[in-house]
């Protein structure tokens, strides 16, 4: 027996226990950092642009209509062909927070970084952590590459562009346990919540001024979420909004479609509660922006029929039995039925009969689970403007929540434009807002995506004043050098 080692044998199996526990801690730590960096991902909704459907994750390639043309979000696998797998956490700091790539080209603001500008610094290194860890690398880069016309494909112009609406905020840590200031983190930065909820002004960037009160997005508007009454969210309770946020439903207020579906369907039915809630607060918080049109409040208008069944009618009561049997498996059996065969009437009660009622019911005060919604009390029927009532019908809503999916079919190909605007008349006279008129014009331009926004309709005028311009600098350049040599 080696007497000579025997008093080191404990020592050394110490040294290597505690070796291989410290290894443990080390990589359980960047295992928490990972998850760390997948939930602020998730919050920040970095999926939802840069995955396209049915795609690889996070490989790019989903197409963003913007006015101004179509931008495609980029690979950032970590990747060190087509992704950012060769990128420092610097150069991805910068691109997130700043809208500069690693090679030094500027970003388009389709990118939300002048939100993003905000995320802390420990955050960036979780998501830089998660996404170069636990994200699987993508060779191959996108499809399509952004091409916008002249003069918006000039990346530089962006920098003057930058240089007048990039904020320089603190990235400094929020204190956790203040539920308010991580309420406002969690809509302004990660959320990103004012990129749709906040009106743009003529070089496209979100009106500060106007904070949260209410934007235009490619057709549909993203309504007014400031705390005043009438126009915001003030007379919703901090659980109805909490609630909104994970299932994209509140009994009699509001249902989300449209980019909002996509906003609770990617990011915020994973959310905890206490951040929802947090996030709710916040928003109660927002000082409010009034709206002289809007005197009460959307969802107030309209008293349904005592009855929510009509059971009188023969229609009501077997999409009655399918809601109830199994609400999504009545939703898929409703969704079957094509709507092909409907006439080609412009009576707006005939077509609510023939394409709504099954669902809705003939009273309009949808289903007593109100998994098909009451048309009254509404926020969408009961809207000062038309947009999203007539976008719900031609594109439907199609969303999964933290309670499950949700779907009604879109009408786009079914109904032709006098067909939605005389039905959506009818809906907003009966259940909603009785002031509201939709005619066929106004459903051509949503299909079409809205109407655009002034820039572009100013830029030709500006391209013309700025061709001006530079005559006049030709001009006055030709004008000195001619004097010269006569000197
Ligand atoms: C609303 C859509 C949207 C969201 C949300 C979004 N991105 Fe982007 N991102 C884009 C688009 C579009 C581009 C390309 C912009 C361009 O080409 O100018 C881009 C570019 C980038 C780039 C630069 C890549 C390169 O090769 O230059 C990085 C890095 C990036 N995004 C990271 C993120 C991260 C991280 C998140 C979440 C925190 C995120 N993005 C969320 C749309 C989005
Ligand atoms: C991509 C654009 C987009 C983003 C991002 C977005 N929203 Fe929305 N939001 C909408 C649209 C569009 C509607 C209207 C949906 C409808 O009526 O079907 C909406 C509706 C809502 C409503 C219901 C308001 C009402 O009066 O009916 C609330 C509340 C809301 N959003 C909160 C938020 C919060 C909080 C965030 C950030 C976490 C957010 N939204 C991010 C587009 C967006
Ligand atoms: C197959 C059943 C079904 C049919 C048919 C149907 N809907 Fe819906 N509708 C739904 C469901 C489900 C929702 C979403 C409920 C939710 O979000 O919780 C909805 C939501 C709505 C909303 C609110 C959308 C929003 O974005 O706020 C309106 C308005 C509406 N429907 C009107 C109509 C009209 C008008 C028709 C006929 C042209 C119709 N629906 C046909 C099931 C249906």
């Amino acid at each position: 027996m080696n007497t000579f080692l025997k008093p080191k044998w404990p020592a050394l199996a110490m040294w290597l226990a505690a070796g291989l526990a410290c290894q443990g801690v080390a990589a359980q730590g960047q295992d928490d950092l990972a998850a760390k960096g997948a939930y602020i991902a998730r919050a920040a909704d970095c999926a939802a642009c840069h995955t396209e459907p049915g795609g690889k994750a996070y490989a790019g390639g989903y197409a963003i209509a913007s006015p101004l043309g179509t931008i495609y979000a980029t690979n950032i696998t970590p990747s060190k062909t087509a992704g950012i797998g060769g990128w420092s956490e610097a150069q991805f700091a910068r691109a997130v927070r700043e809208g500069v790539s690693a090679d030094g080209h500027r970003l388009y603001p389709a990118m939300p970084y002048t939100d993003y500008a905000g995320i802390s610094d420990s955050d960036i290194h979780a998501l830089y952590t998660y996404l170069n860890q636990q994200v699987a690398p993508v060779d191959t880069p996108p499809a399509h590459v952004t091409q916008l016309g002249f003069p918006y494909g000039i990346r530089a112009s962006m920098a003057f562009w930058d240089l007048l609406y990039l904020k320089k905020p603190s990235h400094a840590e929020v204190d956790p346990q203040d539920s308010l200031a991580r309420g406002r983190y969690l809509v302004d930065v990660l959320g990103h919540c004012s990129s749709c909820h906040t009106p743009r002004n003529l070089l496209m960037a979100t009106d500060s001024k106007r904070y949260l009160a209410g934007g235009d997005v490619a057709g549909w508007h993203a309504p007014n979420i400031t705390s005043d009454p009438n126009a915001g969210i003030g007379g919703w309770s901090e659980d109805e909004l909490a609630g909104f946020l994970k299932t994209g439903h509140a009994a009699g207020k509001a249902q989300a479609a449209g980019g909002m579906a996509e906003a609770v369907e990617h990011s915020l039915r994973y959310l905890s509660d206490s951040d929802l809630h947090a996030m709710a607060a916040y928003l109660k918080s927002v000082p409010a922006q009034a709206d002289p049109a809007v005197s009460q409040p959307d969802y107030s208008y309209g008293q349904p029929p005592a009855k929510t069944y009509d059971l009188d009618n023969a229609q009501s009561r077997t999409s009655l039995d399918a809601a109830s049997a199994s609400t999504p498996i009545g939703a898929a059996l409703l969704a079957s039925r094509t709507y092909t065969d409907l006439p080609k009437v412009t009576e707006g009660a005939r077509l609510f009969a023939d394409a709504c009622a099954s669902c809705h019911q003939p009273s309009g005060a949808g289903t007593e689970d109100h998994y098909y919604p009451s048309l009254y009390h509404n926020s969408t029927t009961g809207a000062a403007t038309p947009n999203n009532l007539v976008m719900a019908i031609l594109h439907g809503v199609d969303r999964k929540g933290a309670d499950g999916p949700t779907y009604m079919p879109a009408f786009a190909q079914d109904m032709n434009d006098e067909q939605v605007a005389a039905v959506a008349s009818y809906v907003a006279s009966r259940f909603g807002n009785p002031q509201l008129k939709v005619d066929a014009g106004t459903v051509r331009e949503l299909r079409a995506g809205g109407p655009p926004p002034a820039l572009k309709a100013m830029m030709p005028w500006l391209l013309a004043l700025g061709g001006i311009v530079v005559l006049i600098v030709l001009g006055l350049i030709i004008h000195l050098l001619r004097r010269k040599p006569r000197r």
